[in-house]
């Protein structure tokens, strides 16, 4: 694969050495995305409730441009509600969701939010099993999402190379006409990882990657998600404490719809809050 270099959570890498926001790693983003401050996603004070329980406090978080962040926290602490927040899935009561500088995400649907960049990947995978691994990625390009007349119609040259590369990315080439039926359930997460990657994402949020993989996969998931910062932002919501220090250039913890604390795995991990309420079980 190809290797690019993984850039550090750390402004002073900015080889230009403008004065930037200190969330920034200095990555050109999207065409369109207004990133001038070097944070692609700002969330302020959100609440979320159900029905009175409090699901997300007070919750502000921000991820810098090209950034792997890491989320851990109990179960129940928020995580997902938090994803499903920037993605428009849960409408927040209050606070402020932005991505980039000028899109309200508070504003915006589903489907607004997701041409907009920031691709969702579900913990179980939603690949169309019947179809070959290339027609499930043809198809995750494709904006209209009917099956067939997605199918029938011919792919640009330069669709064809993105979908070409991504199947390097996810090391699926030699399995490219294999319904993605027959593929392991680890393969399956690398496909549905590839469908997010042939819409060029500028944001990915990963809900548990690796739940249920092999050591191997893995290891392979820890290696692609490395390789995609810098040029891509992420956010990973993981309990493997393994995983999350093979990857993490930052940790948040969040504890009953709050962060209760933030920094390197090892700064997180010497915190005696977060020891009580989640490391110590
Ligand atoms: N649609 C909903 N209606 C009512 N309660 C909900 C809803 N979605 C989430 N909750 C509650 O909000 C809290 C946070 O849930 P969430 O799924 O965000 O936790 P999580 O951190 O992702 O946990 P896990 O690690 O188990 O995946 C939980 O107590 C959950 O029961
Ligand atoms: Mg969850």
């Amino acid at each position: 694969m190809r290797a690019v270099p993984h850039l550090m959570f750390d402004p002073m890498v900015d080889p230009s050495g403008s004065a930037r926001d200190a969330l920034g790693v200095g990555q050109s983003a999207a065409p369109g995305l207004d990133v001038r401050h070097g944070t692609i996603l700002t969330l302020e004070d959100i609440n979320v409730s159900f029905d009175g329980f409090r699901a997300l406090r007070d919750l502000t978080l921000y991820i810098g441009v090209g950034e792997l962040r890491c989320i851990i926290g109990p179960n129940g602490a928020g995580k997902t509600t938090l994803m499903d927040v920037i993605t428009g899935k849960t409408r927040p009561d209050s606070g402020k969701a932005w991505f980039g500088e000028t899109l309200d995400l508070t504003r915006m649907s589903e489907v607004e939010i997701a041409e907009a960049g920031i691709g969702r990947k579900f913990q179980k995978p939603t690949v169309f099993e019947a179809l070959s691994v290339f027609e499930n990625l043809e198809l995750a390009q494709k904006t209209d999402k009917s099956v067939w007349a997605s199918l029938r119609a011919r792919l640009s040259g330069e669709q064809k190379d993105r979908i070409e590369d991504v199947l390097t990315t996810i090391r699926l080439r030699e399995s490219r006409n294999r319904p993605a039926g027959l593929l392991s359930h680890g393969q399956k997460q690398f496909l549905e990882i590839g469908m997010l990657l042939v819409q060029e994402p500028q944001l990915l949020l990963l809900d548990e990657p690796v739940a249920g993989m092999t050591d191997a996969e893995t290891e392979f998931t820890a290696e692609l998600f490395k390789s995609l910062a810098g040029t891509h932002s992420l956010m990973v919501v993981e309990h493997d404490m393994s995983f999350v220090g093979s990857i993490a250039d930052r940790v948040s913890v969040l504890h009953q719809g709050h962060v209760l604390a933030e920094g390197s795995l090892e700064e997180v991990q010497a915190n005696d809050e977060v020891i009580e309420v989640y490391l110590g079980r």
